[in-house]
C-alpha cells in the first residue's frame, strides 16, 4: 500500500526585520495584539490540506519562542521549531532538512505575511499538486524598470509583471533539487520559486489578493492593522 504523502508548512521567521527596526525580531512584533508570527503559524494551521506547521526562527530567538506558551497553545498542527540560518534561502534549507521523511509537498510561507487567506493556499496547494510547482502572485500596478546604474536597461511588459507572494509550494524533492543545483552554482535566491526556476522546470503563477502583504517597513505594519480591522467590521472578511 502506498502511503499518503503529509504536506508540510515551513515558516520562515529567522530574519532580523532590519527595515521594520523594532526592538524585537520581526517575527515576534505584535500585530494587534499577536505575533506576525503566531499569526502566520494559525493561518496555515488552518488550511485543509497542510498536516504540519513547522515554524524556523533564529537560534538566538528560540528561548522567546517557546516562552509564547500561550500564543502556541491554540495552534494544531504545530511541529517543533527549527534553528534559522544567516540568509532566507539557508533558513529555508534548515526547515526543509528537517521535514519527516513523509512529507510529499512542502508549502514555504514567509512569517512577515500574517494576513494570508486559507482560501488562497489552498489554491495555490492545489496548482502545485497538479503541476509540481506553484506561488502567489499579484499583478504590479506600477509600470517596472530595470535599472543598474541608475540607467534603465529595459521595460518589461507591465500586463506580464507580478510581485511574487508566499505561500510558494513545491513537491519536496524537486525542492531538494532546486537547493541543491543553486548550491553548487553559489546562487543566493530571495525567493524560493528562483531555485526552481534554474531547474528548468515550470513553476505555475496563481493570482492572490493584495493584502496578504509582506510586513516590511513601519507603514506596512499600520497597514496590516487596518486591514484587520476591516476584516472584522466585516468588509470583505472572507477567510
Ligand atoms: N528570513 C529567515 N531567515 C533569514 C532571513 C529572513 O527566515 N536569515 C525570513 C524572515 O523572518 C521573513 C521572510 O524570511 O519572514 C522574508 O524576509 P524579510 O521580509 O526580508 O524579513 P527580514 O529579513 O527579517 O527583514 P529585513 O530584510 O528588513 O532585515
Ligand atoms: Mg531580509
Amino acid at each position: 500500500m502506498v502511503r499518503r504523502m503529509r504536506t508540510a508548512a515551513l515558516v520562515l521567521a529567522a530574519g532580523r526585520g532590519e527595515r521594520l527596526g523594532s526592538a524585537l525580531p520581526k517575527a515576534f512584533v505584535p500585530l494587534a495584539g499577536r505575533s506576525l508570527l503566531a499569526r502566520s503559524l494559525e493561518a496555515l494551521a488552518s488550511v485543509p490540506e497542510i498536516d504540519l506547521v513547522v515554524p524556523v526562527v533564529a537560534v538566538e530567538a528560540l528561548d522567546r519562542f517557546a516562552a509564547l506558551a500561550a500564543e502556541r497553545a491554540g495552534i494544531p498542527k504545530l511541529a517543533a521549531p527549527v534553528p534559522g540560518g544567516r540568509e532566507r534561502q539557508d533558513s529555508m534549507a534548515a526547515g526543509l532538512a528537517a521535514l519527516p521523511s513523509d512529507v510529499g509537498w512542502v508549502a514555504v510561507h514567509d512569517a512577515a505575511r500574517p494576513l494570508v487567506r486559507a482560501r488562497d493556499v489552498s489554491r495555490v496547494i492545489a496548482a502545485a499538486r497538479a503541476t509540481g510547482a506553484a506561488l502567489l502572485v499579484t499583478p504590479v500596478t506600477d509600470t517596472v524598470k530595470r535599472v543598474r546604474g541608475g540607467v534603465v536597461l529595459e521595460t518589461p511588459d507591465r500586463a506580464e509583471c507580478f510581485a511574487a507572494q508566499t505561500p510558494q509550494v513545491f513537491r519536496a524533492e524537486l525542492l531538494r533539487e532546486a537547493l541543491e543545483k543553486a548550491r553548487a552554482e553559489g546562487v543566493l535566491a530571495t525567493d524560493d520559486a528562483q531555485l526552481v526556476e534554474r531547474l528548468g522546470v515550470a513553476v505555475h503563477a496563481v493570482e492572490g489578493d493584495p493584502s496578504n502583504r509582506k510586513i516590511t517597513r513601519p507603514e506596512d505594519l499600520a497597514w496590516a492593522e487596518l486591514e484587520l480591522a476591516r476584516r472584522a467590521a466585516g468588509e470583505g472578511g472572507r477567510t
